[in-house]
């Protein structure tokens, strides 16, 4: 009987100590595993050299002329040719005609207001601190033949004062705020309109 019972004891014990020699401190790999490839596929790191691909490396490079999604390439170059290109390119988003100016109103405040401001008169904060000069206003009067694409060419690539918005708005937060600076146009052409019909 007692021998039985130690036999039990080194068994159990036994059996312990294989599981417990089974473990891994390592919590990084898996411990001791048999056939291990079979459940595990070998990942492959980033940047790893690997031969089986012709670039030798396990990241690849987009293939040319892949473009991110939502983005919309822009090709009208930033020259004065660009520039006056651009007043006849009549590309705008489909739902564009439909749009509602409003929706451009906010993102118009956060990004264009402090300088052409608010009513779109030219008079922004900075513009009355005299921290940048020569901001026009919307009007026909200052701006008699801007147009959509014109609009979205200096916002791309920025004109003198005006910097490039073109990392900071996407493309259709840039139509939206386009809409909107339309709207403010029509509103500033109409006031200049009857100022000078008072005078
Ligand atoms: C830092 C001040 C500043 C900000 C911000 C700014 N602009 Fe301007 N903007 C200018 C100045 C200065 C000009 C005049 C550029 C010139 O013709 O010399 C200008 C010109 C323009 C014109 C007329 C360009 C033309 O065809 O002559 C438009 C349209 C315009 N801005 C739209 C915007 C819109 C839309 C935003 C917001 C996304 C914006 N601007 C933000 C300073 C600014």
């Amino acid at each position: 009987m007692r021998k039985l019972d130690t036999l039990k004891i080194i068994l159990a014990s036994s059996l312990l100590l294989g599981v417990m020699a089974s473990c891994n401190s390592d919590k990084t790999t898996p411990g001791y595993t048999y056939m291990d490839d079979m459940y595990r596929s070998p990942a492959i790191k980033t940047y790893e050299p690997s031969i089986d691909n012709p670039r030798q490396t396990s990241s690849l490079t987009p293939v040319e002329g892949t473009i991110s999604r939502g983005y919309i390439p822009y090709d009208i170059p930033n020259t004065n040719e660009g520039y006056e290109d651009s007043k006849s390119n009549t590309s705008v988003p489909v739902n564009f005609s439909t749009l509602d100016p409003q929706e451009g109103k906010e993102l118009y405040g956060q990004f264009c207001s402090h300088c052409h401001g608010d009513k779109g008169d030219g008079n922004g904060i900075l513009m009355q601190r005299e921290k940048i000069l020569g901001i026009p206003g919307y009007g026909r009067d200052r701006l008699p033949d801007i147009t959509p694409g014109s609009i979205y060419h200096v916002i791309m690539h920025g004109k003198n004062n005006m910097g490039s918005h073109s990392s900071q708005l996407n493309y259709d937060e840039r139509w939206k705020i386009i809409k909107y600076v339309l709207k403010l146009r029509e509103d500033q052409s109409v006031m200049v309109a009857e100022a000078t019909a008072a005078k």
